[in-house]
C-alpha cells in the first residue's frame, strides 16, 4: 500500500497498517514552479540583451573623455568585435537590446516579487534561506560533489550548499535590480548610485552581477542533471519521488507510532 507525503503532512490510510514505502513528496507549489521558470527565462534573455546594449559601448567608465575602467591586455578584449560573445545576444542592434531587456525587467522583477512575498508568507524561506547553523553542511558537501566523498545524509529539502547557493543567486537577482534601476534612472535613484559608487560603478556592479549569475546557472544545471530526473520533474509538477530525507522522518514516526 502506498501513502503520500505533502508538504505540511504525512497521510495515512484510514484502514490497515501504513506503508513503509514513500511514494511522492509535494515539494514544489505552484506559485513556485511558474516564478521559477518564469525567472529563469526572463534571467536568459536578460543576459542576451543586456550584451547586446553592453555591445553597443564595450568599455566601463565615462565615454567622453572615454575612460575605461576596465583594463584587458592588448588583443585579449573578451568583447571585441567579431568575438563568439557577440553571437549571444538578442535584439540585433541597440534599440532592439533594449526592448528586450525593459520588457522582461518586469517579468524578471514581478515574478521575483512573487516569489519572496511568497517565502515570506508560507514560511517556505526557512527551507531555502541559508542561515549560520547550515555553515557547518557546506564543507561536506563541497568534498562529497568535488572530491567524491561520501554523501551526507540529507535532512531536509534542500542541502546547505544548495540554500547557500540559491540565498546567493536571490541576492544577485536582487543587486541586479538594483543596479539596473541606477542605470535605467539615474537622476531619481542618484542615491543608489552614490552607494554603488558612481553610474559607472553602477555599470560594473550590474555587469558582475550578470557574471556570477551566468557561473550559478551553470553551477545549477549541473547539480540539476546530476540529481536526476525525479528532481527535475518536481520542478514541473511539484512532485518529488520518495526523497531520502522524509522516507527517513517517516520511519522514525512509525516507529513512534509503533
Ligand atoms: C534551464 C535552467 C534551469 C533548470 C533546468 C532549473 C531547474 C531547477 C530544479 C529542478 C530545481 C529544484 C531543485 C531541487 O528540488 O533539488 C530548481 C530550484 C531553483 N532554481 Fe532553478 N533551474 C534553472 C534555471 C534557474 C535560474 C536561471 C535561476 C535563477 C536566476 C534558478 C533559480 C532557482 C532557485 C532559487 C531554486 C530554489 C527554488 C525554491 O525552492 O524556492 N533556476 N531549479
Amino acid at each position: 500500500m502506498s501513502k503520500r507525503v505533502t508538504e505540511n503532512a504525512v497521510d495515512f490510510p484510514a484502514s490497515g497498517e501504513p506503508s513503509r514505502r514513500v511514494v511522492a513528496v509535494y515539494e514544489q507549489p505552484v506559485v513556485i514552479r511558474w516564478t521559477h521558470w518564469l525567472i529563469a527565462l526572463a534571467t536568459f534573455v536578460l543576459i542576451g540583451s543586456g550584451l547586446q546594449i553592453f555591445l553597443a559601448f564595450p568599455s566601463f567608465g565615462p565615454k567622453i573623455p572615454q575612460l575605461n575602467l576596465v583594463h584587458f591586455p592588448q588583443g585579449f578584449h573578451p568583447l571585441a568585435a567579431g568575438s563568439w560573445i557577440h553571437q549571444l545576444s538578442l535584439g540585433g542592434w541597440l534599440a532592439g537590446g533594449e526592448m528586450w531587456h525593459f520588457t522582461f525587467m518586469w517579468i524578471f522583477a514581478g515574478s521575483g516579487l512573487v516569489y519572496l512575498v511568497y517565502h515570506a508568507i508560507s514560511g517556505r524561506y526557512k527551507a531555502t534561506l541559508f542561515v549560520p547553523k547550515d555553515v557547518p553542511g557546506v564543507w561536506p558537501m563541497v568534498k562529497h560533489y568535488f572530491f567524491l566523498r561520501r554523501r551526507p545524509p540529507l535532512a531536509q529539502q534542500y542541502n546547505p550548499l544548495q540554500k547557500l547557493a540559491y540565498t546567493v543567486a536571490v541576492a544577485l537577482g536582487i543587486i541586479a535590480l538594483l543596479s539596473g534601476l541606477v542605470l535605467f534612472n539615474p537622476v531619481q535613484f542618484s542615491w543608489l548610485a552614490a552607494i554603488m559608487g558612481g553610474f559607472h560603478y553602477a555599470r560594473i556592479w550590474h555587469f558582475s552581477v550578470m557574471c556570477a549569475l551566468v557561473l550559478f546557472i551553470v553551477g545549477h544545471v549541473i547539480m540539476v542533471a546530476i540529481h536526476g530526473w525525479s528532481n527535475f520533474m518536481s520542478m514541473l509538477t511539484g512532485w518529488k519521488k520518495s526523497p531520502e530525507y522524509v522516507a527517513a522522518g517517516i520511519e522514525g514516526k512509525q516507529i513512534e507510532r509503533g
